[in-house]
């Protein structure tokens, strides 16, 4: 991946991430963790360090966008020890041949970025151990309905004010896309604004089922909001 859509939102990242998804992650996650990891789509590293404190094996961070891996590695740089064993991989999950397959994918809110699904479930089976485990988090929700610019979060940092505004634009079936305003205020004045269009992709559990059936996996026990398929042995 060339363009980094990501960029604007790198610095309003973690700040909007620790209120969202990430808390439940961290409670939820390590019981999961075993052995060797892929993770795809690792972002900045919220999740890479919940894998790393949750397993001794070796980990593969998987991230295509320039920003967001540039704050992983800051991250890692932080904790000496995981540049031992996290080798960070700068491409998409459609990309990903590993040297030998891992014990666990884990792929925290990626899924709606990936278009073609049938090949993401190809590529991922061969890149797990017979019997692996592929692990993501999924949620059912209605569908949103295109409406007006909304205010998402607000984040003081020191004398200025973060702020995520965002509307949906257009809904048409699985796809979704949607327009986020990334806002820098001093004093109520805007310094700072960056506006990024982005199209998501929202499958059913249903359709879900049917894909990772198709492709080899099996539905196991999960916690709530956490979705686990064993690939067969
Ligand atoms: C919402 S962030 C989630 C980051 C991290 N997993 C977390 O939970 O904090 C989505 C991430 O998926 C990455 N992504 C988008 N398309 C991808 C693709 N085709 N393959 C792998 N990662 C992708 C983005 O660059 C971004 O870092």
């Amino acid at each position: 991946m060339t363009s980094d859509q990501y960029a604007v939102a790198v610095p309003f990242y973690d700040l909007w991430h620790e209120d969202g998804h990430v808390p439940e992650i961290r409670e939820k996650l390590p019981a999961l963790v075993k052995g060797s990891v892929l993770e795809i789509g690792a972002g900045t590293g919220l999740i890479t360090e919940v894998i790393a404190d949750a397993t001794d094996g070796e980990i593969f961070a998987l991230e295509p966008s320039l920003g967001m891996r540039s704050v992983l590695l800051s991250r890692l740089a932080g904790r000496r020890e995981l540049l031992e064993r996290v080798t960070v991989l700068p491409y998409g999950a459609l990309d990903v041949e590993l040297d030998e397959p891992v014990d666990m994918i884990v792929m925290i809110a990626v899924l709606y970025s990936i278009e073609d699904r049938a090949s993401l479930w190809a590529t991922l089976a061969r890149q797990l151990v017979p019997g692996g485990r592929l692990v993501f988090n999924f949620r059912e929700r209605e569908a949103p309905t295109p409406g007006d610019d909304a205010e998402m979060a607000s984040y003081r940092v020191g004398r200025h004010t973060y702020e995520l505004w965002g509307r949906t634009l257009e809904v048409e079936g699985e796809r979704i896309s949607a327009r986020f305003r990334y806002v820098i205020r001093h004093g109520g004045e805007v310094i700072s604004e960056d506006v990024v269009d982005s199209v998501t992709h929202r499958p059913s559990l249903a359709t879900l089922v049917a894909e990772l059936t198709e492709a080899g996996f099996t539905r196991e026990d999960a916690p709530e909001g956490l979705l686990v398929w064993g690939l067969a042995k």
